[in-house]
């Protein structure tokens, strides 16, 4: 367990089974694929009616025509039974295709709606969720409602109607046989409901457990690596085999719950049959009341009891299903806090002229890591950031990409306040080359073209030229198509790295974001990615937070920060003359690189 409290609290169902606001919102997915709930209904009609014949038809054939000798009526009677079984058959076909059809196309719908509400979602939403519970919400929780919409609510009018049927045929055909038929139902009724909130609790122990062998298997496998470096393998297995060994516990615990309760289920059955052949049976003695009718009553009382059952269902599924609804329209009633302001507007190409004005910003507004930021830099200029770890770089091209918003000042893009500037266009001429480069499984090239999807495969080739990582993908077993892995794991974090300038260059963005990695690589890659990064730099206004010794020497400007402000600024000669921080910062990360030859 350990990590994974959160599994808990997604599969927690809340009291509610039924929520009218919920139950509208969700409508608005049902309704449109209102005729196919109209021929299922139909359907479900015919389920229920050939149901319900059956055993009338027995009753007619034992009592007026078996009784009587009449043969063609007996033909007639058994040709009826299969028939009314044949239709029976076909309805139910009918039934659940038609409601399978709306349940999984409304699953299709709050899917499809729920991923491109997930995309619009800023950096913030992100922030503070885990991935697999965002994740669970558009599997888990969808599946929840489908599994009521297909099934639940089908079988419910099916149920309803059947039960209603049973009820009535047995009074109407014999009050006083009813009447003692129905004695066991109260048995029937406690037991089910015992039953149903003993499996309930049961199942919803499985699946938490299995959430936890899930969460365990997920984080040992994304962390495997780590793990063997540091020799965990046992310790790992003795905690997977600990939340394994729960989830088989929990499930032999449902498991011997259900062997108790189905056969004593049974049992109560089996005495509302006894209780009828012995009453029943007196009367057909005494010669008030037909075999048939008896006959009937029996079929009848077997027919009683699935449908009981599935109504106890009904309610867990209705409370699974609003639970989730509740959390799905959670997600889409979050606003994206990036969004386009009303009025406004895109200039077209942007020229890159950049200035950050009183920037003060925090992840917490109450805890800010940028204060009062002032910074200016000039189409075509190169700024580099430099600064110790959690001084808040990355928090200020996060704020120039726009991923979040300053809490207070503004940040003006060729006079522009970025609020003002539509999102779209203002990260269309962004290049960002971020600190942990990501790589999407597919191929090189797929890689390279994932922000400008039209490119010809030339221009794909001319930017990797440029970058200088042609080379290398044409050594490649199958050259620009060589499948990456996911996350890139097949290539080494070098190419990752040229990859991800190629990416950025092709889209010819007129602001580069360059996050460096610190990540050392060997001495023929830096020189590789060196040229790379003046390549990919030439005629940008470009801000890097810089590692390399190199980029800062180049740069036109350097931004000294430290705890959220910029503390010094100037040019590396300026700066070393200084003896301030950078002073220090150069001795200890940038000197060495010096002695190295770079
Ligand atoms: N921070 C935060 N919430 C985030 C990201 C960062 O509260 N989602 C905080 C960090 O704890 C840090 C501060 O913001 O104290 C600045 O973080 P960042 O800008 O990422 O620091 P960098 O200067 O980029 O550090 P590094 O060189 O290690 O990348
Ligand atoms: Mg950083």
């Amino acid at each position: 367990m350990g990590f994974h409290g959160h599994g808990h609290s997604m599969l927690e169902d809340g009291p509610v089974a039924y929520d009218s606001e919920l139950v509208r919102r969700l409508m608005k997915y049902v309704v449109p694929h209102w005729r196919y709930i109209l021929l299922a209904s139909i359907m479900t009609l015919g389920v229920a009616g050939s149901n319900l014949a059956g055993p009338y038809l027995l009753k007619v054939a034992i009592d007026r025509y078996i009784a009587t000798g009449n043969l063609w009526g007996l033909n007639g009677v058994a040709a009826l039974y299969i028939l009314t079984h044949l239709v029976n058959w076909v309805c139910s076909y009918g039934q659940t295709y038609y409601m399978s059809w709306v349940g999984q196309n409304t699953l299709y719908s709050l899917r499809r709606d729920l991923f491109s509400h997930l995309q619009r979602l800023g950096f913030k939403f992100y922030d503070s969720r885990p991935a697999g519970v965002i994740m669970s919400r558009v599997t888990n929780d969808v599946q929840a409602i489908q599994e009521l919409i297909s099934g639940g609510l089908v079988h419910m009018i099916s149920d309803v109607i059947v039960l209603g049927g049973i009820v009535t045929i047995m009074l109407l055909m014999n009050t006083r046989l009813a009447l003692v038929s129905f004695l066991v139902l109260p048995f029937l009724t406690y037991t089910a409901i015992v039953f149903r909130n003993r499996v309930r609790r049961a199942y919803r122990d499985v699946r938490v457990k299995i959430a936890n062998v899930n969460a365990t298997l997920q984080e040992s496998i994304s962390g495997v690596r780590v793990a063997q470096s540091f020799v965990r393998e046992d310790l790992n297995a003795q905690r997977f085999d600990q939340t394994n060994l729960e989830n088989l516990q929990a499930n032999m615990r449902a498991a011997s719950l259900f062997s108790v309760f189905m056969p004593l289920v049974d049992c109560i059955g089996a005495a509302g049959i006894s209780l009828i052949l012995w009453y029943g049976g007196r009367q057909v003695m005494a010669g008030t009341l037909t075999v048939g009718v008896v006959e009937a009553f029996i079929s009848y009382l077997e027919r009683f009891y699935r449908p009981l059952q599935d109504l106890g269902q009904i309610y867990n599924t209705m409370q699974s299903a609003m639970a989730a609804c509740e959390k799905i329209f959670a997600i889409m009633d979050t606003e994206p806090e990036i969004t386009d302001r009303p009025g406004a507007v895109d200039p077209g190409s942007l020229k890159g002229h950049v200035r950050f004005e009183n920037v003060t910003f925090g992840y917490d507004p109450d805890r800010p890591v940028l204060h009062d930021i002032n910074l200016e830099a000039l189409p075509g200029e190169r700024v580099a950031l430099v600064g110790p770890t959690g001084a808040g770089k990355t928090s200020i091209i996060n704020l120039l990409a726009r991923f979040y918003d300053p809490q207070r000042g503004r940040i003006v893009v060729d006079g522009h306040d970025l609020r003002d500037l539509k999102v779209e266009c203002l990260r269309k001429q962004i290049g960002i080359v971020l600190q942990d480069t990501f790589l999407f499984s597919g191929t090189v090239k797929d890689n390279i073209k994932y922000g400008k999807l039209d490119a010809t495969d030339e221009e794909v080739i001319a930017a990797a030229k440029a970058v200088g990582a042609h080379e290398f993908i044409e050594k490649m077993p199958q050259g620009y198509d060589t499948p990456v892995g996911e996350r890139g794991a097949m290539l080494s974090i070098g190419q990752r790295q040229l990859i991800s300038f190629a990416r950025a260059l092709l889209r010819d963005p007129r602001i580069l974001i360059l996050d460096e990695a610190t990540s050392s690589v060997d001495a023929y890659t830096e020189v590789l990615i060196q040229r790379a990064l003046e390549k990919l730099l030439e005629g940008r206004t470009s801000f890097i937070i810089a590692h390399r010794l190199s980029t800062v020497r180049n740069a036109d400007k350097i931004l000294v920060i430290d705890q959220g402000r910029i503390v010094e600024r100037g040019t590396h000669a300026e700066l070393l003359a200084r003896g301030g921080l950078y002073a220090q910062l150069y001795e200890m990360q940038f000197r060495y690189q010096e002695v190295a030859g770079n």
